[in-house]
C-alpha cells in the first residue's frame, strides 16, 4: 500500500485541483486540508502565509504524506521554495497559466484574474518575463471571490456583480483568453461562460498540475492502483466544509478539524 499524496489550499479552491488528481490518480488516497480559517491568503503578508504553509505541510507529513501539492497560487507564490528547501519530497505546486495562455491568444491580449498576492509576487513576474514577452497581459486583482466560493456562492448576486466588475476592464481592452490564476475560480466557470462572449478562452492549470504530480509519483515510487479514498480537515468550522463538499466535491465526505 503506498502512502497518500497531502494537498492543501487556503480554502476550499484547492478542490478544483483535487478533482483533476483524482481523475487522474484514482487509486492514490488523498489528504486535503481547507484552512478556512485563515481565508482569503490573497491579501496576507507572505511571512504569514508562509508560516501557516509551513504549519500544514507539517501536519500532512505526520499524517503520513509522501507528496505534497500546493493547491493554493498564492501559498505557492509565498512558500513553494521554503518548503521545497525544508522536505525532501516531491512538492508540486500551482501557478497562473501564463504559458498555455500565451500559446492560445488569437489576438495577443491576455487577462489575468487572481489575487493581489498572486499579482505581487516575484514568481509571477518572473513567470511573465520567461513566457509573456510577446503577448500583451492585464492583471485583474480579484478581492471578495474567494470567500464568495468559501460560502459555495457560485451564481448568486454578490459573486455575478464582482465577476462584471473584475471583466469589464480585460473586456475593454479586447482580451481574447483569461486566465484563472487562483484555485477557487475554476468554480465559477458555469457563471464566467454566461458572463463572457462565447469566443473568449479560459485557461486554468489544475489539469497539468495533476499531470506534474503523476510524473513525479512515478519517478520516485509506484503509483497506487485501486480505489483510493479521500480525508478532509478544515481550519474552519468542519460542519461548513462538510455543507459545501456535495457542490465543490461532488460528493459527501467527513470533515476533521485541522489541529494546527
Ligand atoms: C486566497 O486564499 O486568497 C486565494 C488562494 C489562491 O490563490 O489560489
Amino acid at each position: 500500500m503506498s502512502a497518500p499524496i497531502g494537498v492543501f489550499d487556503s480554502g476550499v479552491g484547492g478542490l478544483s485541483v483535487l478533482r483533476e488528481i483524482r481523475r487522474l490518480l484514482p487509486g492514490e488516497d488523498l489528504l486535503y486540508v481547507a484552512d478556512s480559517g485563515h481565508v482569503p491568503y490573497g491579501e496576507k503578508p507572505p511571512e504569514a502565509i508562509r508560516e501557516r504553509s509551513m504549519r500544514i505541510a507539517e501536519f500532512l507529513i505526520v499524517q503520513g504524506a509522501r507528496a505534497l501539492v500546493l493547491a493554493c497560487n498564492t501559498a505557492t507564490a509565498a512558500a513553494v521554495n521554503e518548503l521545497r528547501s525544508t522536505f525532501d519530497m516531491p512538492i508540486i505546486g500551482m501557478e497562473p497559466a501564463v504559458k498555455p495562455a500565451a500559446a492560445v491568444t488569437r489576438n495577443g491580449k491576455v487577462g489575468v484574474l487572481a489575487t493581489t498576492g498572486t499579482l505581487q509576487s516575484a514568481k509571477f513576474a518572473a513567470l511573465l518575463d520567461r513566457f509573456a514577452r510577446d503577448v500583451q497581459v492585464l492583471t485583474q486583482p480579484c478581492p471578495g471571490l474567494v470567500e464568495c466560493v468559501e460560502r459555495g456562492d457560485l451564481q448568486g448576486p454578490e459573486v455575478r456583480v464582482l465577476l462584471q466588475t473584475y471583466l469589464a476592464p480585460l473586456m475593454q481592452a479586447g482580451c481574447d483568453t483569461v486566465i484563472l490564476g487562483c484555485t477557487h475560480y475554476p468554480f465559477l466557470k458555469p457563471l464566467l461562460r454566461e458572463l463572457l462572449p462565447e469566443d473568449i478562452q479560459l485557461v486554468d492549470t489544475g489539469e497539468a498540475v495533476a499531470r506534474q504530480l503523476q510524473a513525479r509519483l512515478l519517478e520516485s515510487s509506484v503509483v497506487a492502483a485501486g480505489e483510493g479514498r479521500e480525508r478532509f480537515w478544515s481550519s474552519a468550522d468542519p460542519q461548513h466544509m462538510a455543507a459545501v463538499l456535495p457542490v465543490l466535491w461532488g460528493a459527501r465526505g467527513d470533515v476533521d478539524t485541522l489541529p494546527v
